[in-house]
């Protein structure tokens, strides 16, 4: 970006980028432009301690202290949230025949344009992140970053004694493809327990488990990275990321 940019919602001066005031609500999720500009009439838009009634103003949202009818507005250009998915929901932003996840959150956070972070089947269950942070989360899914999904699973049929070794070497899938070394640690009565996969191939695990004659009955993904599914997160419940997750999510994609 120029050092000085004009652009019509967001400039940047000497670095610093500034936008528009109902840019910077509705970037908040507080209201679209035109109801921000129906409260900004009604004198609800506050900068710096003065009301002001032209949201076509430029601020710094770094620095500029902005209240929103009468609450301070907290900006964040980007957030972070870390959802408990439950089962029947899909992994989209908006679905006209199923439930999908985006609607577990408020309706201030879809307005951010919040996606998840990958995808789980409709039938997966367990962590799932979803951010408006569209360069990094392509990073996080960028199969050249390794990020680790880790997955505990329940199956059909109790896996053969060298079931570790062959996804450790990596297991061909029905069409041929090749999938990276997958650590597998069995349960004590393999009928289940936990792999981590650093790649994200549509149903891949259920097909991994095909490959070897079986069935995946459960399927839940317990880690994203180095961000545990928190045990006090219920299912359907959602909570943001902290700074510091955030942070190791990209100190070597986690
Ligand atoms: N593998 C699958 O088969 N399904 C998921 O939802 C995630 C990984």
């Amino acid at each position: 970006m120029p050092r000085n940019f004009q652009g019509t919602n967001e400039r940047f001066l000497e670095g610093r980028r500034t936008l528009r005031i109902d840019k910077f609500l509705s970037e908040c999720g507080l209201a679209s432009r035109k109801e921000a500009a129906k409260a900004a009439k009604c004198g609800g838009v506050t900068v710096n301690g003065e009301t002001v009634k032209d949201l076509s103003r430029h601020i710094d949202p770094e620095s500029a202290r902005v209240t929103f009818l009468g609450r301070e507005v907290n900006y964040r250009k980007f957030v972070y949230i870390l959802l408990n998915k439950p089962e029947g929901y899909v992994s989209a932003t908006e679905d006209k025949e199923h439930p999908f996840v985006t609607e577990l959150l408020p309706e201030e956070y879809r307005r951010m344009g919040l996606f998840p972070v990958g995808r789980l089947d409709k039938d997966t269950v367990g962590l799932m992140l979803l951010t408006n942070d569209g360069q990094n989360a392509h990073r996080l899914l960028s199969p050249k970053h390794h990020v680790e999904k880790e997955y505990r699973f329940t199956c059909k049929v109790p896996l053969a004694p060298n079931t570790e070794e062959i996804f450790k070497n990596g297991i061909t899938l029905s069409d041929g493809y090749e999938c990276k070394s997958a650590a597998l640690i069995s349960d004590e009565d393999r009928l289940g327990g936990r792999i981590t996969l650093t790649e994200g191939k549509y149903h891949q695990i259920k097909r991994m488990l095909a490959a070897i004659d079986n069935r995946i009955l459960t399927l839940e993904r317990i880690r994203f990275a180095s961000i545990p599914l928190p045990d006090t997160l219920a299912r359907g419940e959602w909570r943001h990321l902290s700074r510091d997750e955030i942070d190791s999510l990209f100190s070597k994609e986690g």
